[in-house]
């Protein structure tokens, strides 16, 4: 039975994580402060999917217009995934010229 201790808690530690994960999403959600789509990018988007969407590491894919659509950009950002908080105060105008620069700069995988 003790040996299986260093599991349990491993288990344990894994799911009190991706609980929090999923609790800690939305209860601060990032609000614009400015209109411009690449001051938000920079602010909302760049920690994960990289300065020019090359995306990070393993986990954070890179956003390549060539895989994505204008509408699959709006969908992630208004409802996120499971490891993509959503983003409900981008929206309007303002998120439809975010999803345009990124179909347009986007990461080409080059
Ligand atoms: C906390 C890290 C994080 C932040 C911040 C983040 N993303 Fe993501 N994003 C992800 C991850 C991880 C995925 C992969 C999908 C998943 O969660 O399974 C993803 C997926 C996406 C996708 C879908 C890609 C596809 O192939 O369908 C788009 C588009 C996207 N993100 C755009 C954005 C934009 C725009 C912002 C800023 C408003 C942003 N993301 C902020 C982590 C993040």
């Amino acid at each position: 039975m003790k040996r299986w201790l260093p599991f349990i808690a491993l288990i344990g530690g894994a799911i009190g994580f991706s609980l929090y994960m999923f609790l800690s999403e939305d209860v601060n959600p990032y609000t614009p402060t400015a209109n411009d789509p690449l001051v938000i990018y920079k602010d909302a988007c760049a920690h994960c999917h990289g300065e020019t969407g090359e995306g990070s590491g393993l986990l954070y894919p890179a956003l390549n217009a060539d895989e994505l659509t204008l509408d699959r950009v709006r969908k992630s950002v208004r409802e996120g995934s499971f490891m993509m908080p959503s983003f409900p105060n981008i929206k309007g105008a303002v998120l439809d010229s975010l999803a345009q620069i990124i179909m347009r700069a986007s990461y080409k995988g080059r």
